[in-house]
């Protein structure tokens, strides 16, 4: 051994024993880089055991994911009294933020969820971006989102409009999403989360009705199905935010349909249609900025070693529903071409609803 290599491992010795030593131990011999992760194993398996069915990626694991947004796009780059960005502001102060028109539908799952944060001794804005990163690491092909925990737990309310709508339109959507510090290519990004998604609330009178026919997988078939021709609307008619659907069952919501097809959006929203590898890492990236808004990350620490390992997607790409033809498609990037697809077997089919629980 040369003098050189004993003093770089002599150096290399002194200097990792300088380190505070933060590897543990913790429930069911899991490791964590950090003590401070141990308690989110426990919270993860209370989570997958009494929130989300046992490991389901069903309705409360949309819902879940559904307010990791709503808590976080309380936030803005020019008016810091918008909001505290991902702060738990929707779960502290529900009674005011969750009635704002944007949040229809949230109280159900913050208060479904207030109870576990407080059994767990958590702040609301580590558990709302916990509950979201670990009910979406039970969809099929899904993202494993990264997760820092030490967020503090007081804030104040968010005000509101922060929170797009569905009949907003493209130019309004892309300014605030902007102004919260996403360029239009990750709010693309951020809309793979309508994937794994249903309403209740923008039609009323067709009530679970998904805006996609995988609903409980995280894959590309959102995008397609945005971009079928729309002919029917799956409830009684035309409601505010909603257009025409191309499957019975299914909502299409006004901003989705507008946005698939804008010039500034339509292509990175193309390009995921053949590309589930390519947004899951967007996904990832953009779910990342948005579940620290409002903080510096130097003050958090790196739990993401709690988040399960989602199962692998089934295949890379999307496929036209049953019945449909490449001449369905509204294909609306103007500098690629859109990617022939397969058709799914069979005779057409209708939506089911996702299942309440
Ligand atoms: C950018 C504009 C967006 C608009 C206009 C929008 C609008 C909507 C609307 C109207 C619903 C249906 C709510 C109901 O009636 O029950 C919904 C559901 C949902 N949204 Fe978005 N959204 C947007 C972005 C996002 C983002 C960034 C996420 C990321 C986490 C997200 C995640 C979801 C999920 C998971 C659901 C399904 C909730 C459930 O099934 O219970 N959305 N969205
Ligand atoms: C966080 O604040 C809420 C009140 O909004 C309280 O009920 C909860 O116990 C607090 N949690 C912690 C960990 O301080
Ligand atoms: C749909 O409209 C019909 C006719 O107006 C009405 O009888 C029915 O109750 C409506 N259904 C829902 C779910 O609103």
């Amino acid at each position: 051994m040369s003098f050189k290599t004993i003093f770089a491992i002599v150096s290399l010795a002194i200097f990792a024993s300088a380190l505070p030593s933060k590897r543990a131990v913790c429930s069911q011999g899991r490791v964590a880089s950090n003590a401070a992760c141990c308690k989110w194993f426990d919270v993860l398996d209370d989570l997958q055991a009494n929130l989300f069915d046992g490991g389901e990626c069903g309705e409360e694991t949309h819902e879940s994911l559904r307010l990791t947004f709503h808590d976080a796009i309380g936030f803005s780059r020019s008016n810091p009294r918008a909001g505290g960005g991902a702060d738990g502001s929707i779960m502290h102060f529900a009674e005011t933020e969750t009635n704002f028109h944007a949040n229809l539908g949230t109280d159900d799952i913050v208060e479904v969820q207030r109870p576990f944060a407080i059994k767990h001794g958590v702040s609301f804005g580590d558990f709302i971006q916990f509950a979201g990163a670990v009910g979406v690491s039970n969809c099929g092909g899904g993202p494993r989102l990264q997760f820092l925990a030490g967020r503090s737990n007081n804030t104040f309310p968010a005000q509101d409009l922060t929170v797009p709508e569905p009949t907003d339109s493209v130019t309004a959507i892309l300014d605030r999403m902007g102004d919260a510090g996403f360029s239009p290519n990750e709010v693309v990004a951020l809309l793979a989360s309508h994937s794994v998604a249903a309403q209740d609330h923008v039609d009323p009178t067709i009530h679970g009705s998904p805006f996609d026919s995988t609903f409980s997988t995280f894959d590309p078939q959102v995008f397609v199905e945005v971009l079928l021709k729309g002919t029917l609307f799956p409830g009684n008619g035309s409601q505010p935010g909603e257009v025409l659907s191309p499957l019975p069952g299914e909502v299409r919501l006004q901003s989705d349909f507008a946005i698939a097809r804008d010039s500034r959006t339509a292509c990175e929203w193309q390009s995921f249609v053949n590309n589930h590898a390519l947004m899951v890492s967007r996904f990832e990236a953009a779910m990342a900025k948005m579940a620290i808004l409002g903080h510096n990350p130097r003050n958090l620490i790196d739990c993401s070693e709690v988040i399960p390992v989602p199962s692998k997607a089934a295949s890379n790409s999307a496929a036209l529903p049953a019945g449909f033809s490449m001449a369905d498609v509204e294909a609306s990037c103007n500098n690629a071409a859109f990617p022939t697809l397969s058709t799914l077997p069979g005779a057409q089919t209708s939506v089911a609803p996702v299942p309440p629980s």
